[in-house]
């Protein structure tokens, strides 16, 4: 797979959803589902979405058991998405068993991402609230080098971070990266950011953009902007 753009759908309804891939006619963007529409339409809004000929991310992040996380993992890899996620957090030893999991009888199976810090969290919360004395930076490295380990694909970072995780991990390990704003468009609530171009130059292998593109006056140019400077 090469570099692309994931568009994230985070609407509350299908409908609201269906709405916005319509004006994208003949194009099939990448999407990412988050919790709030899969949690609001469940697993119907993947078939639908996949049948509609899209390539999808399915972000729910799991964490649990490993036993919990295997047998949830070959249930999402049933639906047939292309990329998923969980928590590092979980362990080395959860991150193989949803490998297993994830795996179909075929041999195939979606890429796994991780997440390892959330951009949530910073310095200050991770000491105070999971009491992990370390740089933020160098438990995020860990938390990708254990992933790298544990036979994922890449983490989810930031734009930011992605330079450290393909010197630590390869850069075949993934880098899917959120936190992407045009240079003359609104940062929101988004705290470090980084332009498509920008991104890029830096290395990341996917970008996930919502905001810029979903609240955009025109979805289907703002949707070109952002491959024309981060693929083309
Ligand atoms: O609208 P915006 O471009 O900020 O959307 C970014 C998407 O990436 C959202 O779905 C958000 O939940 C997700 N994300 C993020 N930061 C992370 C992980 C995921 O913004 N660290």
């Amino acid at each position: 797979m090469g570099k692309d753009v994931i568009i994230a759908c985070d609407f509350d309804s299908a409908e609201k959803t269906f709405a916005f891939l319509d004006k994208f006619t003949g194009k099939k963007p990448f999407v990412k589902i988050g919790m709030e529409l899969y949690y609001a339409e469940g697993p119907s809004i993947v078939r639908e979405i996949k049948k509609r000929g899209h390539k999808i991310f399915l972000d729910l992040k799991l964490h649990d058991i490993p036993n919990t996380v295997k047998k949830s993992m070959a249930v999402l890899s049933r639906l047939d998405v292309d990329m998923t996620n969980l928590h590092a957090a979980g362990t080395c030893r959860m991150m193989e068993a949803a490998i297993e999991g994830l795996t179909r009888p075929d041999g195939t199976r979606p890429l796994l991402i991780a997440v390892t810090q959330l951009t949530s969290t910073d310095q200050e919360s991770m000491e105070k609230d999971l009491w992990i004395e370390k740089p933020i930076a160098d438990v995020v490295m860990h938390y990708a080098a254990n992933a790298k380990a544990a036979g994922l694909d890449g983490v989810v970072c930031s734009p930011l971070e992605a330079g450290k995780v393909h010197d630590t991990c390869g850069t075949g390990f993934l880098t899917v990266t959120p936190g992407v704003r045009f240079a003359d468009g609104d940062v929101g609530d988004q705290k470090r950011v980084m332009t498509p171009a920008e991104a890029k130059k830096i290395g990341s292998d996917y970008i996930v953009v919502g905001r810029p593109i979903t609240a955009a006056a025109d979805p289907v140019a703002a949707y070109e902007r952002c491959v024309a400077e981060f693929v083309d």
